[in-house]
Order: C-alpha cells, then sequence, then structure tokens
C-alpha cells in the first residue's frame, strides 16, 4: 500500500475527496511522467473505421496552467442526487475503502513493483482466454470500457457523469474507453451529452458517443430492437480491435440509474476478486401498494436454482433459502442470471468464439423468448463464463426518490433515546454499535465475509422463463411461463472455470 505515505488525501476530509484528491495526483504525475512521451494531444482518439481517413491530426497540446484550469472545473462538478452518497461517511469506512479499493489505482506508480510484467500469462488449459494484446496484469494497465445506454436522460446525466469523472480517476483515465449510444431522445439529452463529452475529452479520456433515431417501429421483436440497442454501445469496443488491436479486461455496463462512486468500484472489485463473467447490483423500484421500495429486475434475475426473484421487501426476493440468507446480510450471490441496472462483464467471450452479443431468442429453434439480458446470461453460460454474481451491498436506483429512501443517513443508535449501550467504544466503530438498517447507511462497514472469493457451482438444470413475444400490446412478458432446460455445457463444473485470469495485484 504505498499510497499510503505519499497520499495527499489524508489531510481532506471526506472519502469523495479522496477521489478527488487521487485525481489531482495522478494528473499531476502525469503531467510531470509524460515527458518522454510525444506530445500529441490527440482529440477523441475515437476508433476509426478502416476506410476513413488514416491520418490523425495531432492538436497543439494545452499549457499545464490551461490544464489545471479543465482540471479545476471537472473537480468542482458536483452531482446532485448523488451528492451525499460518501459525504459524512464514518471515518473507519473511509479507511476500508480506501485500502480495498487501492489494488483498482491504475495511474503510473514509480513504486509499483515490475515484476509481473515480466510474468506474461503462462500457459493456461485448452479454451482459456488469453488477450492476443496481453500486457500484464498490473493495475495500470487494466482496461474499462464503460457502455452506457441512455433515452431521455436528462435527469440523470450529470450525476453519472460527475461519477464516472471520479471513478475513472481512481481506475486512470487512459485506462477508460466511455461508449454511450443515445436512441433518439426528445429530451436535452443530447445537447448535454456534447459538453460531457468535451469535458472528458479534455482530460485524455477517450468518450465515443453515438445517437440513432432509429425507432423501435423498425423492428418485428421487442427484444431484437432491445439488443439492437446494446450491441450499439458496444461497437467501439470490436472497432478498437479491429483498427488497433486494443482489447479491454473490464466491461462497465449501466443503465440509466444514479450510482455512487464506492458502488461501481465495489462491482469492479467483487468482478475482478472473483474472476466472474458477469456481476451486477441490486436495483429498487418503488411499490405503490406496499409503499417501500422493492427488488426490481425479476424479468431477469434467476437464482442459482433457476428460480426467478421477487419484486419483494428484502426479506423474500429469493427462493433459494442460501442465497437469501446472504441477501440478508448484504453478501455478494452466485446466480444464473441478472442485470439490475449495473452489469460487469468479463470481455473474453465477446472477443473470443463464440462471440457472444445481445440477442433476442432463437424462437424457431424453440427457445423461450426471454429478455436479452437473460439470454446473454444464458450465453455465458455456455460459452463457459458461467460465474455470475450479484452484489447486494451495492443498491441502485432509478429515480431520487427511490434513490433517497435506499440511502438513509446513518442513525446515531448511541443518541437514540432509550438505547442502551452494550459495550464497545464510542469512537471506535468496530465496537460501537452500528446502524443496521436493511437500505443503507452507504457507509456499512466492509465485513471479513464480503471478501471471501465465492465457490462458484454449475448452472441448474432448469430455469424459469417468462416469454415476450410482443405480440399483443401488453406492456410485459406476456408468453406462459415455463421451466426451461439448458445446455448441458452451462450444468458442467467446466462452465464455472476460471479461463480470463482479472484478478487484482493485491500487494
Ligand atoms: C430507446 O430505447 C428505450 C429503451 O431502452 C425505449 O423505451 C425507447 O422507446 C427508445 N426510443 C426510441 C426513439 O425508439
Ligand atoms: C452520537 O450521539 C451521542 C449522544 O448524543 C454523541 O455523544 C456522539 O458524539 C454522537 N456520535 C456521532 C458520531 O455523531
Ligand atoms: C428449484 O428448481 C426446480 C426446477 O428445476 C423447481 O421445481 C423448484 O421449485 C425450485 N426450488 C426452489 C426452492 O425454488
Ligand atoms: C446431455 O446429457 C445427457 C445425459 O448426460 C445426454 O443424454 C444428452 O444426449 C446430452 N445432450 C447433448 C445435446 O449433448
Amino acid at each position: 500500500m504505498q499510497l499510503r505515505s505519499s497520499n495527499p488525501l489524508k489531510r481532506l476530509p471526506t472519502w469523495v475527496s479522496l477521489s478527488v484528491g487521487i485525481f489531482v495526483g495522478l494528473f499531476i504525475a502525469r503531467l510531470f511522467t509524460s515527458e518522454s512521451s510525444p506530445s500529441t494531444w490527440r482529440s477523441g482518439h475515437a476508433p476509426v473505421a478502416p476506410h476513413a481517413s488514416r491520418t490523425r491530426q495531432s492538436i497543439t497540446l494545452p499549457t499545464l496552467e490551461q490544464r489545471f484550469r479543465v482540471l479545476e472545473l471537472l473537480t468542482s462538478l458536483s452531482p446532485h442526487y448523488t451528492k451525499e452518497c460518501t459525504r459524512n461517511a464514518q471515518s473507519m469506512y473511509k479507511e476500508q475503502a480506501e485500502e480495498r479499493y487501492t489494488s483498482l489505482i491504475g495511474h503510473e506508480s514509480p513504486s509499483r513493483s515490475s515484476w509481473l510484467d515480466t510474468l506474461g500469462l503462462g500457459g493456461g488449459l485448452e479454451g482459456d482466454f488469453v488477450p492476443p494484446s496481453r500486457h500484464s496484469l498490473a493495475p495500470e494497465n487494466h482496461k474499462y470500457f464503460f457502455a452506457i445506454n441512455l433515452y431521455n436522460s436528462f435527469d440523470v446525466i450529470p450525476d453519472l457523469f460527475a461519477t464516472l469523472f471520479r471513478v475513472a480517476a481512481i481506475l486512470g483515465y487512459h485506462n477508460v474507453y466511455v461508449s454511450i449510444y443515445e436512441n433518439g431522445s426528445s429530451d436535452q439529452t443530447k445537447a448535454l451529452l456534447r459538453i460531457f463529452d468535451a469535458l472528458c475529452q479534455s482530460v485524455g479520456m477517450r468518450v465515443t458517443i453515438r445517437t440513432s433515431m432509429r425507432t423501435r417501429g423498425a423492428f418485428n421483436h421487442r427484444i431484437e430492437y432491445l439488443a439492437e440497442v446494446r450491441n450499439a454501445a458496444f461497437g467501439p469496443l470490436h472497432e478498437l480491435r479491429a483498427a488497433e488491436n486494443e482489447y479491454f479486461d473490464t466491461i462497465v455496463f449501466m443503465n440509466d440509474v444514479l450510482p455512487c462512486v464506492d458502488d461501481l468500484l465495489e462491482l469492479i472489485w467483487q468482478s475482478r476478486h472473483n474472476n466472474a463473467g458477469i456481476t451486477c447490483a441490486a436495483d429498487y423500484m418503488y411499490h405503490e401498494e406496499l409503499g417501500s421500495p422493492v427488488f426490481y429486475d425479476n424479468w431477469v434475475a434467476r437464482d442459482i436454482n433457476g428460480t426467478a426473484l421477487e419484486n419483494a421487501p428484502f426479506e423474500s426476493i429469493f427462493h433459494h433459502g442460501a442465497s437469501q440468507d446472504r441477501f440478508q446480510r448484504h453478501l455478494p450471490i452466485q446466480v444464473q442470471s441478472c442485470w439490475n441496472g449495473i452489469a460487469i462483464l468479463d470481455p473474453a467471450p465477446f472477443y473470443a468464439p463464440p462471440h457472444v452479443r445481445f440477442r433476442m431468442a432463437r424462437i424457431t429453434d424453440g427457445e423461450c423468448s426471454a429478455s436479452e439480458c437473460s439470454l446473454i446470461c444464458n450465453d455465458y453460460w455456455e460459452a463457459g463464463y458461467g460465474r455470475i454474481l450479484m452484489v447486494p451491498r451495492v443498491k441502485l436506483a432509478y429515480d431520487s426518490r427511490v434513490y433517497d429512501i435506499i440511502h438513509p443517513g446513518r442513525r446515531n443508535l448511541t443518541a437514540i433515546r432509550g438505547y442502551v449501550r452494550l459495550g464497545g467504544l464510542p469512537d471506535n466503530p468496530r465496537t460501537d454499535p452500528q446502524d443496521r438498517a436493511w437500505f443503507g447507511p452507504h457507509d456499512r462497514l466492509f465485513t471479513d465475509e464480503e471478501s471471501i472469493p465465492i465457490d462458484f457451482v454449475p448452472g441448474p438444470e432448469y430455469v424459469w422463463c417468462w416469454g415476450w413475444d410482443g405480440a399483443g400490446d401488453l406492456d410485459g412478458p406476456d408468453v406462459d411461463p415455463i421451466w426451461e432446460h439448458m445446455p448441458n455445457k452451462s450444468i458442467s463444473a467446466d462452465a464455472v472455470r476460471v479461463r480470463h485470469d482479472r484478478r487484482m495485484n493485491l500487494l
């Protein structure tokens, strides 16, 4: 943890400033270490289509002072809804988070040992994924591809980008590529995107924003359209490989949600720590009758027995007992399928055969007409990347009403009337009684169990599928649900073997 000694953040008050501090630190570090590299400031660095002009315009490098001005502007961008995420976090949480996520810091650090660089990847079993342009497992080389689909998302874009800037500062701007696909919004989404596009590029973070005016009407099948929209966000992933032989190590797929910085870091951390094929959060939607948020994405989410999760309060979401038990303790859970607003994907099955992509069901082959996200989970299983994980600690909302409920402030139990202290030291959160309300506090301390790698088991033989053929006028699944038989490959132990090692360099 060489970060400790030279850490400029210690002096700063909040954990948000921590990420900002890293940002400043990195940026300055990079300013002074980039002397040896040619001083071309490549605007955008968008992949060029093979037939497009190959001459890339090189642009005058901004002066130090100019870059500082951009830096100042960016660091003062503050989120709106998600502002309170890590503000006033308890000190032990800040320490835990700092220690936990140090292994994700992706800036060039001269003191970081470089012995891993010489390690290579080793032989590997047949079917293992070894990217052709493999560099090393060192964090400063781990590349992240953010794929984001937006539609009329004016309200969430400022928060989304404020969070992205901070996360990218930690992962290293040069390691992050953001691909946004916007499908014909009728609000000012496009105008807002253009501003953020320019800001991102000015710090060297690559962004591609594409807009479609194609509407759903042009497609026969609803899922076919949704799959096409998601695949479109992956366009640059394939173009960069074709044009520049650039490979990414982790994909972060986001809907128009409101995540905090540490939510994204935790999902990435769990995904890499467990070498997971797909890692998702838990998303919540307001249930008018119950008057509280309930788990939302049960059209996609299936437990490891193949049973659907419930749109229910947290006590009764999983039918699979062991999973429900872990859910209530906020521990990562192996599932058959999930999406839930943000999913971290291992890109290997996209790059290597069978070249997975979002798709609609092969109805003529008798496949159940599930969501494109369920189908991609099934395809990951079949491709041997069935390590699928749900992280209940990370709770996501799609609007500020639910966001506020699932991110309550931490209650001071000592101050609540009638509460009797059962021991412990008042200023030590480890021994001081913690607020254990289900929703929040956001700065819930990490338990040791949250860091124990999951012992993945093979997939279920049958999975509950509720098809949506989109024929009638129903705005929801319209086919009788069935237990769908899964291919033999998904049921074998080989489906959960590690094929692509993305673990962090835990020093
Ligand atoms: C864009 O996609 C969303 C779903 O992601 C859909 O609800 C919306 O209708 C689409 N917009 C257009 C113009 O088709
Ligand atoms: C909690 O409340 C007690 C009693 O009012 C107070 O002494 C203590 O400082 C408070 N703790 C925090 C962290 O605010
Ligand atoms: C487990 O899956 C089987 C179908 O394979 C189903 O009949 C059973 O009800 C499921 N059990 C639970 C607890 O969901
Ligand atoms: C799947 O496995 C079963 C029994 O293990 C076998 O009878 C069946 O032929 C296999 N199916 C395929 C498609 O390989």
